[in-house]
Order: C-alpha cells, then sequence, then structure tokens
C-alpha cells in the first residue's frame, strides 16, 4: 500500500482484455473498494502506441509507453501484465518481481515456459504472483487447484483448453463441415486468428496443459514436455464413423498419473458421446479433475474473450489486494517438485481407431489381422464401411483394444508398406473413463 493509502495498480498492455480490466477497475471504483478494505488506483497504463484510439471509461492521461514508469514507480503494488507473447512480457514480469512488485498475469506462454522459474524468483521476493487468467479465461481453475482441491492425490485430469478447435470440431460434428470450411467459419466470427496456426496444432492447449499439470501432479511440467497432435487431420467421415461406434472427436490435454508416472499429451481423441465432456460444444472450455478425496469435478464455462477473462485478471487483483490491505504475507505456491517420472509416449496404452482405405480383394482383410495380431494388437472391431466398385477400393475402420503405443507405430508402419493398403487416413486414439 502507498501513496494516499491506496493500493496502485500498473497495468501493462491495453488490448480487448487490457481495456476491460482498465474499464471495470475504473467503474465499480467503489465496489471494490468496498471488497478489499482500501481503495484501488490504477497508477498507469503501458501502450506501445499513445495515438491509437480506444474505447473504454478509464482516464486517457493514464496511458504511457515507458515501461518503467509502472515497473520502477514506488505507488505501484501490483503489476498486471496483459501483453501477452513470451517477450517482452517476461522481462517486464521479472523486474517488476525484482522490483517487489506482486504480478497478476493472463500470460499462458510465459506461465508453461518459465513457470517454474519466475514462481520460485516470486517466492524469493516475497510477493504473490497470480496467473488464473493464464488458462480457461474466466474459468476458476488455477485457484482451485491452489487451495480447494490442495488436500487430493489427484490421478487425472481431462480438459478441453482450445475454445478454437473446440468450435471447429463441434461444427464438423453437428453440420458434416470439412476441415476448411468449418475453420473458415470460425475465422469469420473471429474464433480463430488469420494464422490458426497455433490453435489448430495444440500449441495452445499444450502451454494450458504444461501449466494445470505442474500444479495438479506438485511436479514441474514446461510445454515442450506436453506430446501434441493437431486437428488438420480429422475429417467429417471420421465424425460420421466414430458416431456409428458411440464416440465424438474432440481436442483433449490430458494428463494421467499411474504408478509408473506422469503421461501428458494434447491430441484428438475419441470420447463416449454420454461422456460430460462430449457434450461440451462451441467455443465452450472444460475441464474434468479427478482426485482421490474429491472424485470427480468438472469446471465449465467460457475460455476466452475481453469480460471473461476481465473477470478472472479482477479476481486475482482483490486477492493480491486483500492480502495488501489485511496485511497476509503472500501465500507459498512453489511447486512441490515431487520427482514424477515423465512418461514417453511410446509407453502410453490405448485403444485405437485406424481408417483406413484398401484394396476391396480377397484375404486383404487377413493380412491385415496378422500384422496387428503379430504385434499383439487385440482387434475390438472392423468395419467395411464404403466400397468404390470403379476403384476396387473399400474404406476399413478398425477398432483395436488398448494397446502399447510403440506396438502401434510399427502395425502403422507394416500396414502402410502393404500392396493392399492404399492409405492410412486417420489414427486417433480413444480415451475411456473407468
Ligand atoms: N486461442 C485460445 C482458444 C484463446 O482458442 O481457446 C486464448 O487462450
Amino acid at each position: 500500500m502507498n501513496r494516499e493509502g491506496k493500493i496502485g495498480i500498473g497495468l501493462l498492455g491495453l488490448g480487448v482484455v487490457g481495456s476491460r480490466v482498465a474499464s471495470v477497475l475504473t467503474e465499480r471504483a467503489e465496489r471494490l473498494a468496498g471488497q478489499v478494505g482500501l481503495p484501488l488506483t490504477l497508477r498507469g497504463i503501458l501502450v506501445k502506441d499513445l495515438s491509437k484510439t480506444r474505447d473504454g471509461s478509464f482516464p486517457s492521461g493514464l496511458l504511457t509507453t515507458d515501461p518503467q514508469a509502472l515497473l520502477s514507480n514506488p505507488d505501484v503494488d501490483i503489476i498486471v501484465e496483459l501483453i501477452g507473447g513470451e517477450q517482452p512480457a517476461l522481462d517486464f514480469l521479472r523486474a517488476a518481481i525484482g522490483n517487489g512488485k506482486h504480478v497478476v498475469t493472463a500470460n499462458k506462454q510465459v506461465m508453461a515456459v518459465h513457470g517454474p522459474g519466475i514462481i520460485r524468483l516470486a517466492e524469493d521476493k516475497m510477493v504473490n504472483l497470480l496467473y488464473e487468467a493464464s488458462v480457461g479465461g474466466g474459468i476458476p481453475i488455477i485457484g482451485p487447484l491452489h487451495k480447494d482441491l490442495l488436500a487430493n492425490d489427484l490421478t487425472s485430469l481431462h480438459a478441453i483448453i482450445n475454445g478454437t478447435t473446440n468450435y471447429i470440431l463441434t461444427r464438423m460434428s453437428t453440420e458434416g463441415l470439412d476441415f476448411d470450411s468449418a475453420l473458415r467459419a470460425a475465422q469469420a466470427l473471429g474464433y480463430a486468428e488469420s494464422d490458426p496456426a497455433d490453435d489448430i496444432e495444440g500449441t495452445d492447449a499444450a502451454y494450458k496443459l504444461a501449466i494445470l499439470a505442474t500444479l495438479s501432479f506438485h511436479t514441474q511440467v514446461v510445454a515442450s514436455d506436453v506430446y501434441r497432435e493437431g486437428i488438420s487431420r480429422v475429417a467429417a467421415r471420421d465424425f460420421q464413423y466414430a458416431g456409428e461406434l458411440g464416440y465424438t472427436i474432440k481436442l483433449l490435454g490430458i494428463a494421467r498419473r499411474s504408478s509408473e508416472g506422469l503421461s501428458l499429451r494434447v491430441h484428438p481423441v475419441l470420447i463416449p458421446q454420454d461422456h460430460l465432456l462430449a457434450k461440451v460444444d462451441g467455443a465452450f472450455n472444460a475441464i474434468e479433475i479427478e482426485g482421490d478425496l474429491v472424485g470427480r469435478v468438472v469446471f465449465h464455462g467460457q475460455g476466452a474473450g475481453p469480460k471473461p477473462t476481465s473477470s478472472a485478471v479482477i479476481g486475482d487483483i482483490l486477492d493480491v489486494a486483500r492480502g495488501i490491505a489485511s496485511g497476509m504475507k503472500p501465500v507459498r505456491h512453489r511447486v512441490l517438485d515431487n520427482g514424477l517420472k515423465l512418461l514417453p509416449l511410446e509407453e502410453l496404452v490405448t485403444q485405437f481407431y485406424i481408417r483406413m482405405t484398401v484394396a476391396d480383394r480377397p484375404r486383404v482383410l487377413a493380412q491385415i489381422t496378422a500384422i496387428l495380431g503379430d504385434l499383439d494388437i487385440s482387434i475390438a472391431s472392423v468395419i467395411q464401411k464404403s466400397t468404390d466398385a470403379s476403384n476396387k477400393t473399400a474404406e476399413i475402420v478398425v477398432m483395436t483394444h488398448p494397446s502399447k503405443e510403440a506396438q502401434m507405430h510399427q502395425a502403422i508402419q507394416q500396414l502402410e508398406a502393404l500392396d493392399a493398403v492404399a492409405e492410412i487416413s486417420n489414427t486417433i486414439r480413444v480415451e475411456q473413463w473407468a
């Protein structure tokens, strides 16, 4: 707390989320002061360009292009970083913490790649570092992992944490759109960016899974520890066939702890149609966590957008501000590294859905089942889906029983080498809940 008995806030970034945060802090100032016990005041807002016109109900005199005007300002208690991306956000956060400021950030990239380091720095400096908005937009998930679920040994986490891909997959599922048309529809509505790579290739979801897994399993996970596949190979046909088998397809972030260690992955998955996550449609996010005491809990809501994200950011600001107002020491958030081994993908055991185009002639199925059988892969069902009389080809869908990933890779290579196999069109893992 500083000048005039107010809690000073320095805001870095004035994009759509920053503008909303600045407006809410201004418009709801009286109410927020009542909730904290002291007034909060915006001391300044860092922008790149002062001349840009901006909407928002906050005093325009607060804008500055000088980061030090906030990072080194003795009247700023809390730095709120809403610039996004790795740099200069990371340097600003480090400088703020180094100067003894509490920090609130929405930056998934920084937290997923440098989280353990800056959490340690914040602890050493005895300041708070809160990042609720980095995962799941307005959905409270970091807070519950820090507090409400802490007594549990968590065993698994299944999460739809990328709204863009969930929107695309929902349109493919409900309207039979192909991937490109669904992506264009998402771009037209502003859900997908003009360069959609980070979303559709699963990078964004991998950042978020790394943040959640670090907290859930008390082990230091960074984004590069997460195995990742995107959704661009998923076809309208896969939805049709998955549906016939009782499944739908989602891009999930999955973390599972077993006696051997922790597996971490982001990829498209067939999930049973009656599972709660199968019903999460459009740009919504949902995170299901299983703990030994609490059982299964699901957090659902809007995973992006200025309003939901500002809800999470301001929640964090209020949390820090209450601590300052009551003279509390920052809560320890250090990751207690329990040394869980991160398991390589090759050790994963899952069911597989394999869609392939094969020659429509005798003994082809026998060759396929021989390859799978020799590799100890048991078949749950084989369906011949459609035949093309002119090409003498057929489309076949094979569902396997749970098999080791390493065996499956070998099987795919051997199947591809068969004369009778024209194409392995897609392989998608299947997720089952006990
Ligand atoms: N691009 C993200 C998504 C939103 O589609 O969910 C920001 O995290």
